[in-house]
Order: structure tokens, then sequence, then C-alpha cells
């Protein structure tokens, strides 16, 4: 095994575009190569694992880890060759770049996948399947992906508000793929909670917020522990009526960062000269409704249903997907 850290030679890139160019299951792009290359902001170190045989790389694999949080991983880019497959160099390459991490003080390991090879090799090494997720989580300390979660927001400590920003993406995690008792975490985002939908993503969770904060009509903010933990996110976004759409979700033992998240999206629709700020939100999520209403949103008639991917208790005992009734809560500013 071989190991590299980005920036990488273009010469090593070039090696590797090849590599990939065998794999036609998984798919890299611009942003991967620039990342590579050392092109793109570093909020996270990326390490590259490498096999080679006569010279050639039969298989890579790539690790992110949290500048912000050093502890906190993502493990991505898994592939060999299709000629040199069932081999088990997959196996000791993953097992051999998992045992680094935890050199390295790595504490927990994120990833995302829907490959039935893929998903045994993850297993084998330790990894488990958050229920209604396609994500997996080891804990290097021997906790479980459940335990880890729960004692990631114990005694975490105060939070603060901050604009949100990429160096949250890794910090994120353990705060997205908790299960929520609300449905729907951030309408604006189309996130929803796993009690209630399954997460069709992994990497895409984020970015759903990420993306609602990077438009120049939306803004994002998190809620911050003084160690770097994210325990609540919030998005904001102007829609063409001259009203702003305000949407958040904080975990379970951060409930006032909830207020603090929400009055930032109002904020920003304030400070765009907006008439109203509003917020979509499914009318069996009571006690979000109730918590808009503390901060002086009125109900201002429905919205449009929300759909909940996933098991459901519904009257005719089907296993489908089912519509959710929403509630327009309005606040004039
Ligand atoms: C997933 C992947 C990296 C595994 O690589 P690998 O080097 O073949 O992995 P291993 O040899 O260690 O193990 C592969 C498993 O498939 C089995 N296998 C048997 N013959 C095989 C073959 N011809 N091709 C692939 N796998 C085969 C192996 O026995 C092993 O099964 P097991 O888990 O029951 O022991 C590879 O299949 C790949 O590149 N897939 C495409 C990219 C991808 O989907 N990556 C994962 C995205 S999350």
């Amino acid at each position: 095994m071989e190991k590299f850290e980005a920036p990488i030679q273009q010469s090593l890139l070039q090696e590797l575009i090849e590599l990939w160019e065998t794999i036609p299951e998984l798919r890299t792009n611009e942003e991967w190569r620039r990342e590579l290359l050392g092109l793109e902001p570093s909020f996270n170190r990326i390490l590259i694992y490498i096999v080679r045989e006569g010279g050639r790389i039969v298989a890579m694999c790539q690790f992110y880890i949290s500048r912000r949080m050093p502890i906190l991983s993502e493990f991505s880019y898994p592939g060999t060759r299709p000629e040199c497959r069932g081999r088990g160099i997959a196996t000791r390459l993953w097992g051999a770049a998992i045992d680094d991490m935890k050199a390295m003080g790595v504490e927990a390991i994120f990833l995302g996948t829907f490959d039935r090879i893929a998903f045994r090799l993850y297993r084998r090494l330790g990894f488990s399947k958050l229920p209604a997720s396609l994500t997996f989580v080891q804990a290097l300390n021997g906790l479980s992906a459940e335990e880890f979660l729960a004692d990631w927001f114990r005694d975490a400590g105060p939070a603060t508000l901050s604009s949100g920003n990429p160096g949250d993406q890794l910090p994120s995690y353990p705060l997205i793929v908790s299960q929520h008792d609300w449905q729907v975490l951030d309408a604006n985002a189309g996130l929803m909670s796993t009690r209630y939908s399954l997460h069709r993503t992994f990497r895409g969770l984020y970015l759903k917020c990420a993306n609602v904060g990077n438009d120049e009509n939306g803004a994002r903010f998190s809620a911050t522990t003084s160690d770097g933990k994210v325990v609540g996110m919030s998005t904001a976004r102007l829609e063409d009526d001259g009203t702003c759409a305000v949407d958040g979700f904080v975990h379970h033992r951060y409930p006032d960062s909830w207020d603090d998240l929400i009055l930032a999206g109002i904020g920003f629709g304030g400070s765009r000269g907006v008439s109203a700020v509003h917020a979509r939100v499914s009318r069996e999520d009571i006690e979000k409704c109730q918590r808009f209403a503390a901060l002086g949103f009125r109900e201002s008639g429905s919205a449009p249903d929300f759909v909940l991917d996933c098991l459901q208790l519904n009257r005719q005992k089907e296993i489908e997907p089912i519509s959710v009734p929403a509630v327009k809560m309005e606040l004039k500013l």
C-alpha cells in the first residue's frame, strides 16, 4: 500500500484518472481533480491510499479528514480494476487505511453506499448501516454507531451561531444522520428525518443545505460548539413573491439554538427588505408549529404537502410514500 496526501502531483492524478476510466460503476468529477491538486479551499485533509501491481495502480480509496475536527473522517472513491477484483485487494487496502486512520486519531468514519459488494466489505470491516439510510458509520473506539451518535452530543457544551461554511461538512454529519422527532428538518433543503423518510443519498444530505446557502438569494447558518460540533442548521431563501422562506433543525439537546438559527434566517430576510418571512411546516410536526408560533409566526393557510418516502402509519395499512399536509406559518416584518 502507498499513501499520499493532497495536493498530489499531476502525474499521480493522471494515473488515478486512468484507474477510474476502467471503473464504470463510479464517476469522478472535476471537483475531485481540483481537490487532489489542491486547487480547492482545503477544509479537509485528503489522504489517498493505492495498491500497485507491476507498477500500475490497481486499486485506491480516499479519506477526507476534517481540519476543524480531525477526529471525523469520510471514506470515498473506493475502486479496484475490474480484472483484479475478487482477490481481496480492497479488503486489505481499506483495512490497512482504516488502521492508519485510527493511528492518526480519527474516532469515526462516515460513508454512503448502495453497492452490494461494497456493503459486504464495509460490514466485514466494522461499519454499521444506519436505519432508513445509505449512511454507514464506524466508531473506531469500539462504540456502536448509535452509541457514538448519542455520545457525540452529550455534554458537548454551549453552541454559538455562525454563517454556514464548507468546514461544517464533516462536523455536520452526526447531526444530519441522527434520528430526529420532527418529520421535516429543513423544508428549504428538502431534508427529512430518517424516523419518517428514507435518505437516498449520503453526501447529498449536507449539500442540500449548503446549496441553499450558496445561492445568491439564500443563506445558511450553523450552531456550533466551541470544539466545532455542528448541533443545528438553518437556511433562508428569498422567494419570487418578495418574502423569505426560513427553516432549520437542531439536535434535541440544543432546543435554544433553534430560536437563534431561525432568528438569523429572519434577519437575512429583513436585510434583503422582504415584507414577510414564512415557513412550510408539516401539520404533524406539532412542536415545530408551536416553536414558530412562539417566535411570532401565525398560520396563514396551507402549503404544498410533504412526501415522506418511508414506512408510515396510515389508515390503509399500506407501506408506501405518503403525503403529509403542510401549514404555512408567516411572520410579517
Ligand atoms: C467494491 C470493490 C472496490 C471491491 O473490490 P475488490 O478488490 O474486488 O474487493 P475484495 O476482493 O476485497 O472483495 C470483493 C468481494 O466480491 C467477491 N468477488 C468474487 N468474485 C468477484 C469478482 N469477479 N468481482 C468482484 N468481486 C468478486 C469477493 O469474494 C468478495 O466477496 P466477499 O465479501 O463475500 O468476500 C470493487 O468491486 C469495485 O471497484 N467496484 C466498483 C466501484 C464501487 O462500486 N465502489 C464502491 C462504491 S461505495
